[in-house]
């Protein structure tokens, strides 16, 4: 390893290629050198198209690759487990998509090999990373909401593919797995907890199987609570609001900012008594600020933002909810 790491891709996924790849050429310490994919020639073409030195037609041989430092992960969510494993396996270091496992006790064993080869492994959940959500965990800090004891978190979008990964049971798809676990995530970030109790409805596809639409509550230690909701059949939306005995926070567009529009600026809204303010954030590529972490961390020796241990909790709130719809 020199000044900049070497990734791998893993498949010729869409989000590797319309946010994660050109976020590693922008970034300043790592560098795309190759893809592999199960077909050799879909991964000739995605090569060309996303400037990818090298290719292989199969994941094996990249993992194999002896000029790789760190594998880049976008598989279905079912099979993150199975090929971060064996990326350990072969060596490699990991960053591998949300959700990071089926469920907490596999998120865990993945944790537990990637420590014992003394591998770096971490959750792609770049939302963490924008400043929008540094500001309100500062906020929150600082006191500005006084007590914060409620929140509400939406991501919903009307599916266009019935074939879709997202609704593939076999591959660990559903709305809570794909886009609900934002709405998790977030909740706990901000709170700096893990519920005590969750209680959800889903209503599962007929044809797909999955929870294509879900609504949950979670109550915290503290006291705090949120509901929040997520769905494949709902006009889009993806909202995030957080309240205490003093304030109030909104964000219009909490997970993935960007794609609103490259130029618009974001706002953190904040309300406190009849005081209202649009505090605008800097105008970031969070993708771009994951990615430099991520190999930040390995050139520097250091711990990543966010632990692995913070995805396994992650996981262990999912498996409650999912508990709570009966799903097995
Ligand atoms: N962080 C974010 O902003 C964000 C956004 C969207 C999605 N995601 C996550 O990223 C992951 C991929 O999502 P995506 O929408 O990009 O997926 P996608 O376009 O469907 O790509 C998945 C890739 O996985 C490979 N694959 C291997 N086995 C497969 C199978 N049995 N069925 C289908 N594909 C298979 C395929 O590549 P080859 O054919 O080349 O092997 C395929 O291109 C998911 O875990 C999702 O939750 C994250």
């Amino acid at each position: 390893m020199t000044d900049k790491i070497r990734w791998g891709i893993l498949s010729t996924a869409r989000i590797a290629e319309n946010q994660v790849i050109p976020a590693i050429h922008d970034s300043s310490n790592g560098v795309v050198a190759a893809v592999g994919s199960r077909d050799l020639e879909k991964g000739k073409r995605y090569a060309e198209r996303n400037k990818i030195p090298q290719v292989y037609g199969s994941y094996e041989e990249l993992i194999a690759a002896p000029d790789i430092d760190a594998i880049y992960i976008p598989l279905p969510n079912g099979l993150h487990a199975e090929w971060s494993i064996k990326c350990a396996e072969g060596g490699k270091h990991v960053l591998c998509e949300k959700p990071l496992a089926n469920d907490a006790p596999q998120a865990q064993h993945m944790a537990d090999v990637f420590k014992q080869r003394d591998l770096l492994l971490a959750e792609a959940f770049m939302y963490r990373f924008h400043p929008q959500i540094q500001k309100v965990k500062q906020m929150i800090a600082e006191g500005a909401l006084g007590t914060v004891n409620m929140a509400q978190a939406t991501f919903s979008f009307p599916i266009g593919n019935e074939d879709d990964v997202r609704l593939n049971k076999e591959l660990a798809g559903g709305a809570l797995m794909d886009i609900g676990c934002y709405c998790v995530s977030i909740t706990r970030y901000l709170f700096g907890e893990e519920p005590a109790e969750v209680e959800a409805f889903a209503e599962f596809g007929a044809r797909s199987g999955v929870d294509e639409r879900m609504v949950g509550i979670m109550r915290f230690p503290s006291g705090a609570m949120s509901h929040f909701d997520c769905s494949f059949r709902t006009h889009f939306a993806q909202t995030f609001e957080l309240r205490g005995t003093q304030g109030r926070i909104y964000l219009e567009r909490a997970y993935v900012p960007l794609r609103q529009d490259a130029n618009a600026d974001t706002y953190v809204r904040y309300w406190k008594g009849n005081d209202y303010q649009e505090i605008k954030v800097d105008k970031v590529n969070h993708y771009v600020l994951m990615v430099e972490d991520f190999a930040d961390s390995l050139l520097n020796k250091r711990a990543p933002k966010f632990p692995i241990e913070e995805s396994i909790a992650q996981m262990h709130t999912i498996d409650m909810l999912y508990a709570s719809v009966g799903r097995q």
